[in-house]
């Protein structure tokens, strides 16, 4: 019934004050705990046939693999005509195993989401560091479709491991600075093969965290004139991640290598943890544009949702024209020291299935 060990859940909770400063991520934890224990919960392995033999799979791979190639050209690093296939049946067989692309995470927002965000492919705003054009595709896991009229909303940090947008301590020097700047955060519209696709960076580590970018999967929501979005359902919030290895060569490479807050491993991030279980593959599928980081990254991930699921993530700020202010009584307000989420305690009853009383 459960997806993963009680006593896996149990250490976590035991440990999770290191993990945010000041906070812990106990709330976190339990959110992801309930989504893999959701009786109605479909990973997108579950889809693989129907995926597969409706040729989505096939078509999704020719398209990244093209579209690949195209950024190739494009930098001057491969000719128009060079293009080598990989045999489709291979991938169609490959399709949503462990280590492929797949993933249904039900994370945490954390305490840096701001509403309001921009409709916009390039998210860079002049920021530095690996660039990398993401293709993420939304499957509906109950239907077994590519979810074609959803927004993805995508943000992360700097190359320094600093959220735009946000004033908290811990944040950077803990200053208003970054509080006028949008970088890093954007929507994009999934359209005819479910896909939502930008331009932005691998993103830095901060105090208790490896690297990630957060993303959020809005259902419904109206576009508004000034290309923003209003109203409609959240089904999915999620984490991504870059695998250890390659995270590494990444860091070293400038202005990452700037960065002087302590490091967390994805081994030593709880997070990360929780978001390997249950067979879900958080990790992005990276490719270089290339022959070395500096030259750009192509990266790609398969998001399966629910789209009737309802999530309540809650915002800090909302971006405006004057930059990010505070959304009255958000509960990541005051983060990490007086936040009405900061330090949150499971209530008894799972305290006691967990064995803490
Ligand atoms: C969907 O993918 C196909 C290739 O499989 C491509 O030709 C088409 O342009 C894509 N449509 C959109 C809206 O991206
Ligand atoms: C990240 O943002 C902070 C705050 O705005 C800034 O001081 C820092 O220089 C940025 N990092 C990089 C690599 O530009
Ligand atoms: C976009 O329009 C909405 C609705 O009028 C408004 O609330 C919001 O502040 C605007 N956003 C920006 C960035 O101008």
């Amino acid at each position: 019934m459960v997806q993963f060990t009680q006593a896996f859940a149990a250490a976590l909770l035991a440990t999770s004050a290191v993990a945010h400063p000041g906070g812990n991520v106990n709330k976190e934890i339990l959110r992801r705990q309930a989504h893999l224990d959701h009786p109605e919960r479909r990973s997108v392995q579950s889809c693989k046939r129907d995926l597969v033999s409706s040729g989505w799979v096939r078509e999704q791979h020719i398209r990244r693999e093209a579209r690949l190639h195209e950024l190739r050209v494009a930098a001057g690093f491969a000719k128009p005509g060079d293009l080598v296939r990989r045999n489709v049946a291979d991938v169609e067989e490959e399709y949503g195993a462990n280590a492929a692309c797949t993933l249904d995470p039900e994370a945490t927002e954390g305490p840096y989401w701001v509403t309001g965000e921009l409709i916009r492919q390039d998210v860079l705003n002049g920021e530095k560091g690996a660039i990398t054009h993401l293709d993420i595709n939304v499957i509906d896991t109950s239907g077994c479709k590519p979810v074609t009229d959803a927004f993805v909303e995508l943000w992360g940090t700097n190359a320094t491991g600093v959220y735009t947008g946000v004033q908290a301590k811990g944040n950077g020097d803990g200053s208003a600075s970054s509080l006028p700047s949008n970088a890093l955060r954007g929507i994009q519209a999934t359209g005819a093969n479910g896909t939502a696709s930008f331009i932005t960076l691998i993103p830095g580590h901060y105090v208790g965290r490896t690297n990630h970018l957060h993303t959020i999967i809005h259902h419904g929501a109206k576009k508004l004139e000034n290309n923003t979005i209003q109203g409609g359902t959240i089904s999915h919030v999620g984490q991504f991640y870059v695998e250890q290895n390659f995270l590494g060569q990444v860091e070293k490479t400038s202005p990452y290598s700037t960065n002087h807050q302590a490091v967390t491993t994805n081994a030593q991030d709880m997070l990360y943890n929780m978001a390997k279980q249950g067979g879900d593959d958080p990790n992005l599928k990276i490719s270089l544009i290339g022959n070395k980081i500096e030259d750009g990254l192509y990266a790609t991930i398969d998001v399966g949702v629910n789209p009737r699921a309802r999530q309540n993530p809650q915002p800090v700020n909302m971006w405006t024209k004057d930059g990010g202010k505070p959304v009255p009584g958000s509960p990541w307000a005051g983060y990490p020291d007086t936040c009405l989420y900061c330090g949150f305690r499971p209530p008894g009853v799972i305290r006691r299935a967990f064995g803490f009383e």
